[in-house]
């Protein structure tokens, strides 16, 4: 189920999830509708033009390892998806893109203003209903944020003197996108009233799984074609935000790669440099050895789950570990 395309062996497991998936779908439509006509159409843009509730799907299933019909569940999914979706109305501010779950960004189709504006408007919605589920689940959530907004400052500064390139950009992938998938982890868990070594076992499990997913989708920002992963191809390279095949590549000393690394330099704001550098590094060697990285990365995020009790939510995570690698083709 899911277009991550996870597959639940479990026919009972499969029906509450997808229970709950479906609820989570009812309370997030709830949760950016507005009063205001222009606010409610421009917040629903994103929501309805698609997604794959990664997030959400994950705290369902961390959720079997406590009471699963724990009301407190369903909302704690809504607060991260709709924090999540906040993030992407400003991220798309910050990458200047004009396609986002195959749909035109908010920023594109209106304009920054409006972007940063109903992004600020469905962070302050999902405050409101993380109030609901108490104190710790607001510090825990306040704390996320904080560090994903960190990790998207540092992105945009760039590693500073004396930095390892490499190590800058991880450390920015943890932050930015780690941090809100081991939330997700942890809610699922603490919600349904899991034991705390098991929560924290899924909280350390999300931020690992959280930073593989975000090199998949930075190895797919550079292999995939125009379209099929609803955003423009070659974005971080436009952008000059170096990623995981980028510092591979330019960590290379051979002759043959001069020209891609002399291209990789500087931004490539100029269309037929960046058609250039994309076809280079599509092909480079590069590209093999960051879908290895993020191959070994899923993997190190399953093992975690090997001290989880055996059951069929277990293997579901096993299942949604693989296909963050497995989506790189
Ligand atoms: C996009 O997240 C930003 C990253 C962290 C890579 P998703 O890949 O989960 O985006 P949607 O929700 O499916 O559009
Ligand atoms: C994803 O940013 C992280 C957040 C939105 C916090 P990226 O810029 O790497 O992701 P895409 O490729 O635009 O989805
Ligand atoms: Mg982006
Ligand atoms: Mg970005």
């Amino acid at each position: 189920m899911s277009s991550l395309g996870v597959s639940i062996t479990d026919p009972a497991l499969e029906a509450r999830v997808r229970v709950g998936v479906r609820e989570v779908e009812t309370q997030l439509a709830a949760a950016v509708d507005s009063p205001e006509k222009f606010v409610a159409e421009a917040a629903a843009h994103l929501l309805n033009a698609g997604g794959k509730r990664f997030r959400p799907l994950l705290i369902m299933l961390c959720a079997e390892f406590g009471d699963p019909a724990h009301p407190d569940i369903v909302p704690s999914a809504v607060v991260v998806e709709l924090t999540h979706l906040a993030t992407l109305y400003h991220d798309d501010v910050m990458d200047e893109a004009a396609m986002r779950r195959g749909a035109p960004s908010a920023n594109a189709r209106w304009d920054n203003s409006v972007a940063i504006l109903v992004g600020d408007y469905l962070f302050a919605q999902a405050s409101a209903l993380v109030s609901d589920l108490g104190t710790d689940a607001v510090r825990i959530q306040a704390r996320t944020f904080s560090r994903l907004v960190q990790g998207q400052i540092r992105e945009t500064l760039g590693p500073v003197e004396g930095d390892d390139a490499l190590a800058h950009y991880l450390s920015v992938v943890a932050d930015k996108t780690g941090s809100l998938i081991a939330t997700a982890a942890r809610f699922g868990a603490r919600m349904s009233g899991a034991s705390e070594e098991i929560e924290a076992t899924l909280t350390e499990f999300g931020e690992r799984i959280g930073a593989a997913f975000q090199l998949s989708d930075d190895v797919i920002d550079i292999a995939s074609e125009t379209g099929d992963s609803g955003k423009t191809p070659g974005t971080d390279l436009r952008e000059g935000v170096p990623t995981l095949p980028t510092l591979i590549a330019l960590r290379s000393t051979d002759p043959e790669s001069e020209r891609l690394r002399s291209l990789l330099a500087k931004p490539l704001t100029d269309d037929d440099e960046l058609a250039e550098a994309l076809t280079l590094l599509r092909a480079h060697p590069a590209m093999q050895e960051a879908r290895a990285y993020v191959h070994a990365e899923a993997d190190a995020a399953r093992a975690l789950l090997a001290t989880l009790p055996e059951c069929s939510a277990r293997e579901a995570l096993q299942a949604l570990s693989d296909t963050v690698a497995t989506r790189l083709g």
